[in-house]
């Protein structure tokens, strides 16, 4: 964390997050923790009012993609209304910010069988997370377009690393291994995703908020794609060390839903024209992200609620 930033984190502190996670920084002059709803426009412009925040990385979201067929009205709450509440908050905010970062997601473009997305392709959300984070991206570029507010818009591919929720899929699967259960591969789809370790996606948005120019998306992602039985099969084996023959015993294929998006690939040119490239390997990143799960088994173990949720592909 640069030393010199004051940090203001504003959190609700839902279901998937672990004031754990933060402890190494809880005790730091420069760091403040507000336990708030990002909806709450009243708590919001408050914040504004009395703090000068130069910057802003909106990240607060729902995110399970099968929860929000479910309830789509708790994503369109959070993900929709509480964007427009924070952007306009900096909006009208009498301390000018220099920089508004909504951080969004390769879901916006919907699946692909073969052609790989740039920034400008058309968006074709095929679930209710993924259509509130276009919504989300309409807002904030409305104020880009009307105010000339200075946002950047990011575009991820899956992350993934320690500290992970366990609903996502790789920490779903490593937790149902460490409790000598299967690896549940949900529907017969041939689904594959990209893979980004964590701090190559936050050395992106550094690198976004100190070079990329307002008003513009930037595609953040990994030539690295895995398909999910596979990934499966791979986890398997690091952490069973079973023989080859015998992988196949932990993993349990269960139904899914009929319709997924199979594939996200992403150009990230204009991001590398920024000078990012991935750092972390996958060999490298899964190895420390196994490694810290197996270290800390216990991380979410009060978290059982969503054992019979789908794991988040
Ligand atoms: N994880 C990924 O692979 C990925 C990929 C692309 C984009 N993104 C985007 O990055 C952001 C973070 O994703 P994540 O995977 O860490 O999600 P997550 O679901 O694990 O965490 C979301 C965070 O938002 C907070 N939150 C939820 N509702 C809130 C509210 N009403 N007010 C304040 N805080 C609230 C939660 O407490 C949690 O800390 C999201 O906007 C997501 O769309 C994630």
């Amino acid at each position: 964390m640069n030393p010199e930033w004051r940090i203001i984190n504003l959190d609700n502190l839902d279901y998937c997050y672990s004031p754990r996670s933060l402890e190494s920084i809880q005790g730091r002059k420069n760091y403040t923790f507000i336990q708030g709803d990002v909806c709450n426009s009243q708590l919001i412009n408050h914040i504004f009012c009395t703090e000068n925040i130069d910057i802003i990385f909106h990240l607060a979201a729902k995110t399970h993609v099968e929860s929000s067929f479910q309830s789509p009205s708790g994503f369109q709450r959070v993900n929709v209304d509480g964007t427009r509440v924070l952007v306009d908050a900096a909006h009208r905010s009498r301390h000018r910010p220099k920089r508004f970062i909504y951080v969004s997601t390769d879901e916006v473009y919907g699946g692909s069988l073969g052609d790989v997305f740039h920034e400008s392709s058309p968006l074709r959300p095929t679930n209710p997370y993924a259509a509130t984070k276009v919504a989300a991206e309409c807002l904030v570029r409305s104020y880009w377009d009307k105010y000339q507010l200075p946002i950047i818009i990011t575009r991820s591919n899956n992350v993934y690393g320690p500290r992970q929720y366990t609903e996502k899929v790789i920490p779903r699967f490593l937790t149902l291994l460490q409790k000598n259960k299967k690896c549940t591969v949900q529907g017969t789809l041939p689904i594959s995703r990209h893979f980004l370790f964590v701090s190559d996606a936050v050395q992106a948005f550094l690198l976004v908020l100190e070079k990329g120019t307002v008003g513009e998306i930037y595609n953040v992602g990994t030539s690295f794609e895995i398909p999910i039985t596979q990934l499966a099969q791979e986890l398997v084996r690091m952490v069973k060390n079973v023989p080859e023959a015998e992988t196949n015993d932990w993993i349990e294929f269960v139904p899914g839903r009929q319709r997924v998006d199979l594939r996200y690939p992403i150009s990230c040119e204009k991001l590398q024209q920024l000078g990012w490239r991935e750092e972390v390997s996958w060999a490298e990143g899964i190895r420390r992200t196994v490694q810290w799960y197996q270290d800390n088994p216990d991380f979410w173990s009060d978290v059982s609620e969503d054992q019979t949720k789908q794991q988040e592909v």
